[in-house]
């Protein structure tokens, strides 16, 4: 038996939380393995919503291991925060069922003020970033300058290398940010709280992960972000700051690649994105404004309201051939209802060339112009169905057609929020 990795494959908030949730259902450990607090992972159960920030999205079945692996940046307030809400609800009752790995990267004070300070200075080429601090966070780790989770229970250790960061960050935030500077005493007093309240769940994620899947346990892997927001592989530079495609599954949460089984990807019936950065489908007009209202298009982290378009299968396909996608879960679907005809991205026209790939530079992407196909829309409201039968002809022909257009079969396709609203094709997990 080997992991299951879910995986974004556009620019984010495609209903990874909703589909985690719903296959977590069978399996004994979730496991998020990059991202931070930059995510927001939404699950409706029985009408209840949860916004899920840094725990996985099995955490709402009891005696379900969640993992935050080694891969993460972790804002240990925003964890505190986190477990107590969700134990206040009745969930998490067992310290066993929640592991934070010691190898994460911790969040600090200052990774925040920079990522805010920077963003404002950047004014109009902003990335949008979340203001979470993930980006400075994931500087000072590749820097070799980090601080981990596992550094917390170092009391010495911990002391000396916050103090020699925030020389170094004080100077910045001062003399090139125009921030005041953060003193070291509050720091200290208020990591040594979270250090107690994270203790009972700081662990070797890793080996735990490895042992769980060799001894045949069902291991999800819930991705964060999207394929068009990776480092490498995304619209560069608008991208979050780490990687989230499968091949940094395995590693951030300590498995060898050859325990990877199944990787599904999930995709919107239609396209939006967050903050700054080329989006050649965009709808800026009723028609956006629409999607985004019929989708509740808000962001669930910053609550900023997302930028909406048509499908756009350029960017899906590159996913499903950069993640070697076995299946794609399509979500939300139920939205696109009464808007007829619907569009379809095929490929993109730059200088004149039609082109079936995203472009590698901003420089290409800020000509890129959609090729569209028109499709019949339907009227009826798809809540209700559970099965493919049970939809309008036109909602199966356009299923049917993404599905063609970015070649991946479509497993799943989710018709509400609602973990009971989802159409089953074939077997995901
Ligand atoms: P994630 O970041 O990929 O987990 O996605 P988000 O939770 O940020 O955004 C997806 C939003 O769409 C959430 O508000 C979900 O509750 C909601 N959602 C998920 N699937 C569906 C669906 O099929 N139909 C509708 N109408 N909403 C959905
Ligand atoms: P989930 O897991 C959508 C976007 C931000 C910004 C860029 C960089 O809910 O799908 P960062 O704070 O990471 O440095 O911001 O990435 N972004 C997301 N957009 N969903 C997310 O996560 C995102 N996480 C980061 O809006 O454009
Ligand atoms: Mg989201």
């Amino acid at each position: 038996m080997a992991a299951t990795a879910i995986i974004g494959t556009q620019w984010g908030d495609e209903g990874k939380g909703k589909v985690v949730d719903l296959l977590a259902a069978r399996a004994d450990m979730v496991v998020r393995y990059h991202g931070g607090n930059n995510a927001g992972h939404t699950l409706v159960v029985n009408g209840e919503k949860t916004v899920l920030n840094l725990i996985p999205s099995g955490v709402l079945h009891p005696g379900k291991v969640c993992v935050l692996g080694a891969g993460m940046v972790i804002d240990p307030q925003v964890l505190v925060r986190e477990i107590t809400a969700l134990r206040t609800r009745g969930y998490l009752a067992e310290d066993r069922w929640l592991r934070v790995s010691e190898q994460a990267h911790l969040i600090m004070p200052y990774h925040r003020a920079i990522d805010h300070a920077r963003e404002r200075l950047r004014e109009a080429g902003a990335i949008g970033t979340t203001g979470r601090g993930i980006g400075p966070a994931y500087e000072d780790k590749m820097a070799r300058t980090g601080i981990r989770v596992g550094d917390l229970f170092d009391e010495e250790g911990f002391t000396e290398a916050l103090a020699r960061n925030l020389r170094e960050k004080n100077g910045y935030l001062e003399a090139l940010l125009g921030e005041p500077p953060l003193a070291i005493d509050d720091i200290l007093t208020e990591y040594r709280g979270f250090r107690d309240q994270l203790a009972p769940f700081v662990a070797d994620t890793g080996a735990e992960v490895r042992a769980a899947v060799a001894r045949g346990a069902r291991v999800l892997l819930e991705g964060a972000q999207g394929a068009l927001l990776d480092i490498d592989h995304g619209t560069y530079p608008f991208v979050t700051s780490s990687s989230c495609v499968p091949g940094a599954a395995a590693a951030g949460a300590g498995l060898p690649p050859r325990m990877l089984g199944r990787i599904i990807g999930i995709a919107k019936a239609y396209t939006t994105r967050v903050g700054g950065g080329p989006f050649p489908t965009e709808l800026r007009d009723a028609l956006g404004d629409r999607l985004r209202a019929d989708g509740d298009e808000y962001g669930a982290t910053t609550g900023r309201p997302r930028r909406c378009g048509w499908f756009d299968a350029v960017v899906v396909r590159h996913a499903v051939a950069l993640s070697g996608l076995d299946a794609l879960a399509l979500t939300k679907l139920d939205v696109l209802t009464g808007i007829d005809p619907l569009r379809v991205c095929l490929a993109y026209e730059i200088d004149g060339r039609r082109v079936d790939q995203p472009p590698t530079t901003q420089h290409a992407w800020a000509r890129a112009t959609p090729i569209y196909e028109e499709m019949p829309g339907w009227q009826e409201d798809l809540g209700e169905a559970r099965t493919l039968d049970e939809l309008p002809l036109a909602a199966r022909r356009y299923i049917d057609k993404l599905s063609a257009l970015v070649e991946a079969p479509v497993a799943l396709v989710s018709i509400g929020a609602g973990r009971e609203q989802t159409i089953r094709v074939g077997e995901l997990f």
